[in-house]
């Protein structure tokens, strides 16, 4: 019977559980063998208790739950070559086939290195007596997949990822709550939302909540004038009888010459420029609490079922799968490009070819 286990890794986010519990369920009723390693790829260089079989009733009631029941970790072990042969051998021992890791693009990015050196791996177990040959016979190809699992939709080649609704629906419930307060007292405010270096969050919450303005690393403005452009359009709004402001600054926001806005120096012009009386508000982890919205607990589940089902029918010739959504169908991209592209993306903000970065994360662009 095959082995399957599902990890979470990196920041928590909305729908990990639900992921787990399709894993852990489609994989049963496969025939399987389930099993979830707990906290991580800390979880796997651990190995021992911390690799778990799963039953059935082991994720009753995990559909909606928040955060990561099996746990997640930022692993720094796993990024040395040391900590993936310890998790290699942990691995054999617990006669694990196949790993489907949920989690961002540097969980995943760590998922790709594993796979590529798997063979080096089982070499140095081998050639250092840690392993006798017979003990790695079946497991000369490390079986994994992707399920992405962060609050920031910043992995390329997929529309959406598990959590980045329900953390956007966190934000925007936030921001009313916020829009009482700020009405009340004519009040301009400035809310900082997560998403690293991704302004998708702070791009659809300010959509959704008729923010006045913006700032996202993807549109990073001139040094020089994204003060008095805020303010034209601050003041307008103002002119045209809104009570309140709200600013809307994603955590990544830059300008163009890369020095980070943050939301003081945007509070600093407000109140200088306009005269408003402005509070700032770090919604922080805040944005990663709470059950997961319908959507999320749907991708979770569609996906988690895909990628056992990636996993049974992968042959050593095909590369890893990341399992995506492209215009509401579940499918399946090459892990491999996938991250690599995320990269691409990354690196061209960096170097401020804003138009690449917004190319590149076009889905169409691997198929
Ligand atoms: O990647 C998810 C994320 O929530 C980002 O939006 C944020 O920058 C980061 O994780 C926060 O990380 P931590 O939980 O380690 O503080």
């Amino acid at each position: 019977r095959k082995r399957i286990a599902v990890m979470t890794s990196g920041g928590d986010a909305q729908g990990m559980n639900a992921s787990v519990r399709a894993v852990v369920r489609t994989a049963i009723d496969h025939g399987c063998e389930a099993f979830a390693v707990l906290e991580g790829y800390e979880g796997l260089i651990r190995g021992g208790e911390y690799i778990k079989p799963m039953s059935w009733d082991d994720v009753r009631g995990w559909l909606s739950l928040g955060g990561t029941a099996i746990g997640t970790a930022r692993c720094l072990g796993f990024r040395e070559r040391k900590g993936r042969l310890t998790a290699a051998h942990n691995m054999i021992k617990s006669g694990i086939d196949a790993i489907i890791i949920c989690g961002g693009d540097g969980s995943l990015t760590g998922a790709d290195l594993f796979r590529s050196e798997w063979p080096s791996l089982l070499e140095e177990l081998v050639s250092t007596g840690v392993c006798a040959a017979e003990d790695i016979a079946g497991h000369e190809n490390l079986n994994i997949c992707g399920l992405v699992g962060s609050i920031d939709n910043d992995m390329c080649t997929t529309d959406a990822t598990i959590g980045g609704y329900s953390s956007l629906q966190r934000i925007c419930e936030s921001v009313d709550y916020i829009d009482a307060t700020a009405q009340s007292h004519s009040r301009a405010f400035v809310i900082e939302v997560m998403g690293r270096h991704c302004g998708w969050l702070a791009l659809m919450a300010a959509i959704a909540t008729g923010a006045d303005y913006l700032f996202i690393p993807e549109r990073a403005p001139s040094p020089l004038s994204w003060g008095k452009e805020m303010c034209d359009v601050v003041e307008r709004h103002r002119n045209n009888g809104k009570r309140k402001s709200v600013v809307i600054v994603a955590e990544g926001a830059i300008d163009d010459q890369l020095n980070a806005i943050t939301p003081d120096m945007v509070k600093d012009v407000l109140v200088d420029k306009l005269g408003l009386d402005t509070r700032v508000t770090t919604l922080g982890h805040v944005q990663r609490g709470g059950p997961a919205v319908a959507f999320d607990r749907m991708l979770a589940t569609l996906q988690g079922v895909e990628a056992v089902e990636a996993i049974l029918s992968q042959t050593p010739d095909k590369p890893s799968p990341m399992i995506a959504i492209n215009e509401n169908k579940i499918c399946r991209k090459p892990l491999v490009d996938s991250v690599a592209l995320t990269k691409s993306v990354a690196d061209a903000i960096d170097s401020r070819d804003f138009d690449k970065a917004m190319s590149l994360r076009d889905p169409e662009f691997i198929e």
